[in-house]
């Protein structure tokens, strides 16, 4: 068979990597893929994950037998509508359906329609109206971009004057661009969070193996908040009990409601959750793989991915059964000193070839130049480890980032340090 990855981040280097694992794939095609995706796919790098038109064509003209849209843009973009219009199966969610992600205005009004618990708010598409709410608001407060945002789009203010500048921010300076035409204001909640990935086909749902990201650039969550620094799955704070709750106060009625609203979702949907003293609460839906969740999650499924993504075409998803390795894993992201603000590119990376081989080191921003590879973005590279425990895995992990070395290199050195003291308690 030939597939084609639209993207070119850890997430797709991760999901071509269990791709590969199944024997009746031939040939991977990644669009447009990085420098360390080129050992594993065919990398297009002249077509970007946006080029829909490219895309079709490239998909046309290859005979791709199944495509794996993976960034939220292809996805918001109708990149899956346009690759089914020229017969083309598909993993992933169409444009309709993607607008869980692409427009934080439609789901948190799904979630009020069909009462999915999530933190109350108001949409605001004036600046002046939404001051005057500040006004009179409890803080620290949340105040959200509509649209797609690179995941920087939610702003915390602490208080009015913060609150001010932060609708300045959005609506009047466009910071993130046309997705702050509208904002949302919503209720700041507290508690754990945890990230849950689901295969589903519309119908069925199938949860992966939770995770817990670290989203800000500094130890123990200090700083600016990045694309997320490190991963570690299975969350402890996701208690068996808590997945029972959330399957039947969240997913289930997120996918009925989708089905409801002519939408249905299919491909992977991403629930992040807080647990607040309340229960389990949505703070947001993505459309999509999570990164650098899906670098913690995929090493841990038994099943084939390739199996799974075509039984969610299909709608036959109900009918399989999927299997996950006990343990844990944990993924250290190496980034670009300077990183998220401003940061060199082009270091040249040196790789020592001593990997365990519980350990695979996935590219997130890197590129090959004149027969080296060389850092090519923020996030560089994603050091994941598969143990029978979190605290091996954690272990492994950060000893395999020492093969790496670039000028400027940075992780933080404590991811799943929380997590670690939840399982000792
Ligand atoms: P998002 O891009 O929606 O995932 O938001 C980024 C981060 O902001 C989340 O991972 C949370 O840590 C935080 N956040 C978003 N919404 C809320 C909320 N209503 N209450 C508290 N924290 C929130
Ligand atoms: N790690 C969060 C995301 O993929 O949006």
């Amino acid at each position: 068979m030939n597939l084609l990855v639209i993207g070119g981040g850890g997430r797709e280097h991760a999901i071509i990597k269990k791709l590969k694992e199944n024997p009746s794939v031939d040939v991977i095609y990644a669009l447009p893929g990085n420098g360390g995706i080129a050992a594993d796919a065919i990398c297009v790098s002249d077509i970007g994950a946006k080029d829909i038109d490219k895309i079709v064509e490239f998909a046309k003209n290859n005979k791709i037998d199944f495509a794996v849209v993976a960034p939220d843009d292809p996805l918001a973009l109708g990149c899956v509508d346009r690759l089914h219009e020229v017969g083309i199966p598909c993993f992933g969610p169409d444009a309709k359906a993607a607008r869980i992600e692409a427009s934080k205005v439609f789901s948190k009004n799904l979630m009020k329609k069909y009462n999915i618990p999530t933190a109350s708010y108001e949409v605001f598409d004036d600046s002046q109206k939404a001051l005057d709410y500040l006004k009179d608001a409890k803080f620290p407060i949340v105040i959200k971009a509509d649209g797609l945002a690179l995941g920087k789009g939610v702003l915390i203010p602490q208080n009015f004057a913060e609150a001010e500048d932060a609708v300045k921010t959005i609506m009047e300076d466009k910071a993130f661009g046309e997705s702050g035409n509208e904002i949302v204001i919503e209720e700041f909640m507290t508690g754990p969070e945890v990230s849950v990935l689901a295969f589903t086909d519309g119908t069925a749902i199938i949860p992966m193996v939770s995770s817990m990201d670290h989203k800000r650039i500094g130890d123990n969550d200090t700083g600016l908040n990045t694309g997320g620094m490190g991963t570690i799955a299975p969350n402890p704070y996701y208690t068996k009990q808590l997945a029972d709750e959330c399957m039947q106060t969240i997913f289930l009625p997120t996918l009925a409601a989708m089905r409801a609203e002519g939408c249905p979702f299919k491909g992977c949907l991403y629930f992040g959750l807080m647990m607040t003293p309340n229960g389990p609460r949505v703070i947001e839906y993505n459309c999509r793989f999570g990164d650098p969740e899906t670098q913690v999650v995929l090493p841990l499924l038994k099943t084939d991915l390739l199996t799974i993504m075509q039984a969610v075409e299909n709608e036959t998803l109900a009918q399989l059964d999927v299997e996950w390795h006990d343990g844990a894993a944990a993924c250290i992201i190496i980034a670009s000193g300077g990183y998220p603000g401003s940061y060199q590119k082009g270091k040249v990376m040196t790789f020592e070839d001593n990997l365990a081989d519980n350990v695979v080191i996935y590219h997130a921003g890197s590129k090959l130049q004149d027969g080296n590879l060389v850092t090519n973005g923020g996030r560089v590279l994603g050091v994941t480890a598969r143990a029978d425990s979190l605290a091996q895995a954690l272990k492994d992990a950060y000893k395999a980032t020492n093969s790496v070395q670039f000028e400027g290199k940075y992780m933080r050195s404590d991811i799943g340090k929380k997590a670690l003291a939840v399982l000792e308690d």
